[in-house]
């Protein structure tokens, strides 16, 4: 570099004309137009229209050498512009070339940089580092950096101390696998990379932090989805002394803070919050989107006797009838559709799906079992008026409830139902354990360090499908920002629920031996939560998809294509290891 850059490419304005400035950056549209050639150069900041004359013989020669995505620096003044472009703040001037340089040079891009370019996901992470370049993805990027910010401020000014915890340690159970990393000094042992840092957040509290909080990567091996990453960043926070109350009180601060920094939305607090119970039974969903109506609603009394013995037989314990009544939705639903919407719902496990178009004359997959009496009760149960469409599901309550949950969901987007920009709410009472089929045993649906509600403590081992917990989970426009709970801070009842969890005594010590350790040298009765950080991005970034919001994200099957992550390693490095594939 010959010069000191005075100006970032997005900042000059009219009242900047005469200024004599150096600008770097890389070149993006480039036009010869006789005698003169305009080059638009850009960085992060924005894009500023460089002239070049062809009386000024060395930079003209340069400038027609220059490519695109090449770096330059440009020293020269600047001038009002003849022809101005409203479309870009720097467009009112434009700056005249008195030495041009080029810093260096650059191959063809293979992906454009601009905003609407449709390539592929593959290519477009291959070269991040272009891709990075447009300024939608600029945009994100600072975005992030900003929360980031905003949040740890918020922190250090609540009492907080950031600690880092580390990466080499061992399983942390938040329901994925782990990702296992082997080590060379001790053969055959493997670290596990964290799913959070649970126990160690609660150990900070147990050596007297009194307020922990961090900025942390976490790593889940499970199937990927628009809002999960295989590694992802939580803002996780613990605090002593404090319970339920305290927490949601504090994050609350935190995230009004959020909303008034990056929304318009007056955000009013307290967040409502909702049973567990409630959001599964009205909502279908432990995370229940509440920008709209369209409850589920039981509708199983009233087919108890019907002659439709789908309906009826579904109506014994643990078993229900459930409806949904789309407004006005009727005659937006042909025959096709609405098959469409029965093979939606089987994919969740729903044997089908009823309908009843409630028009002047009914339309209903059901119509024969529809006896007056039944609609009499239809009508007032669901309020029905004209042309509204119910649809009706029947199959154990797990499982029709979340079909119907997912459905509510489905319609909704499909015509755009929403009623308010944003709906926040608290999920508490959650269950402690929750069957699981596969494995045969109850799993924890928090984490096994909850604190049980204290009326429910005596049924940990007789009756722990009925066991709720002090545990919390934020939840905005149905997607669950975050999660946390109080602690069990008594060794006894950790042991307890590890025996609920029919762990052996073997598994406890080598797992958890530890921490039950430390839980026994006066532990503070403690609370916290951790934040998915990319998701509440996500959220002001206006964005579904978290590789939007991260500056390396991994694709669907866990890769990098920039890197070419993961890959194989020699056999070197595999001997080092004393590690042996099983080629087959
Ligand atoms: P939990 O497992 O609920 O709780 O995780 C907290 C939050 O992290 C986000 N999250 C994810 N984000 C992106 N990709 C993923 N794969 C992913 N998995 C989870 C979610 C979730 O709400 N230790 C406890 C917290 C506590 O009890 O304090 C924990 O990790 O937004």
């Amino acid at each position: 570099m010959e010069f000191k850059r005075t100006n970032m490419c997005g900042e000059l304005r009219s009242q900047d004309i005469g200024k004599s400035v150096v600008l770097m950056g890389w070149v993006g549209k480039k036009r010869n137009l006789g005698s003169l050639v305009f080059i638009d150069l850009r960085d992060k900041t924005g894009i500023t229209q460089i002239v070049v004359r062809e009386e000024d013989k060395d930079n003209y020669k340069k400038a027609r050498e220059i490519s695109q995505e090449y770096v330059i620096e440009v020293k020269g003044s600047v001038r009002e512009r003849e022809s101005k472009n409203s479309e870009i703040p720097t467009g009112d001037i434009e700056i005249v070339a008195d030495k041009i340089n080029i810093l260096d040079s650059a191959n063809t891009p293979p992906i454009y940089i601009k905003d609407d370019d449709d390539v592929s996901e593959n290519l477009k992470l291959k070269y991040r580092y272009l891709d990075m370049r447009k300024p939608s993805v600029q945009k994100n990027l600072k975005l992030r950096s900003d929360i980031i910010r905003t949040a740890r401020e918020y922190m250090y000014e609540h009492g907080f101390t950031e600690v880092e915890t580390p990466f080499l340690t061992k399983p942390t159970p938040e329901g994925a696998r782990d990702y296992v990393v082997p080590s060379r000094i001790n053969e055959g042992k493997f670290y596990a990379l964290p799913q959070s840092p649970q126990l160690l957040k609660q150990i900070l509290m147990i050596g007297s932090l009194d307020r922990y909080f961090q900025v942390v990567k976490c790593f889940r091996d499970e199937d990927l989805r628009a809002n999960r990453q295989p590694e992802f960043t939580q803002l996780d926070l613990e605090m002593s002394f404090a319970n339920q109350d305290d927490v949601i009180e504090m994050n609350e601060g935190l995230i009004k803070e959020l909303f008034d920094k990056y929304t318009d939305y007056d955000l009013e607090l307290p967040i409502a919050r909702m049973d567990y119970k409630e959001a599964m039974d009205s909502y279908g969903s432990d995370k229940p989107d509440l920008r709209y109506g369209y409850k589920i609603q039981n509708v199983s009394e009233i087919f108890k006797d019907s002659d439709f013995k789908v309906f009826s037989d579904n109506t014994l314990e643990g078993r229900s009838v459930r409806a949904i009544n789309f407004k006005n939705l009727a005659d937006k639903y042909s025959r096709k559709q609405l098959d469409k919407l029965t093979d939606f719902v089987k994919d969740y496990g729903l044997k089908g799906l009823s309908y009843i178009k409630y028009q002047e004359e009914i339309q209903s997959s059901i119509k024969k079992f529809l006896t007056d009496d039944i609609l009499e009760k239809l009508k007032e149960a669901l309020n029905l008026e004209d042309n509204d469409l119910v649809l009706i599901g029947a199959d154990k309550d797990k499982t029709v409830l979340e079909g119907m949950g997912a459905l509510r969901r489905k319609v909704a987007k499909d015509n755009d139902l929403y009623e308010k920009e944003y709906a926040l709410c608290w999920v508490v009472n959650f269950p402690m354990f929750e069957y699981s089929e596969e494995e045969g045993r109850y799993v924890s649906q928090h984490h096994p360090f909850t604190m049980p509600n204290e009326e429910d403590i005596d049924l940990l081992l007789t009756e722990p499908g009925k066991v709720r917990t002090q545990a919390y989970d934020i939840v905005i426009n149905g997607d669950e920002m975050g999660g946390g709970s109080v602690r069990i801070n008594n060794s006894d009842l950790q042991e307890k629920v590890f025996e609920a969890l029919n762990l052996t005594e073997e598994d406890i010590k080598n797992k958890f031996g530890f921490f039950i350790e430390a839980l026994k040298y006066g532990t503070p009765p403690h609370a916290g939560l951790a934040y998915g950080l990319d998701r509440l991005i996500m959220l002001f970034a206006k964005t579904e998809n978290i590789k939007d919001v991260i500056a390396f994200p991994k694709t669907q099957s866990a890769t990098c294509p920039l890197s070419e992550a993961p890959s194989p390693i020699d056999d070197r490095a595999l001997n080092e290891l004393s590690i042996k594939l099983d080629k087959e």
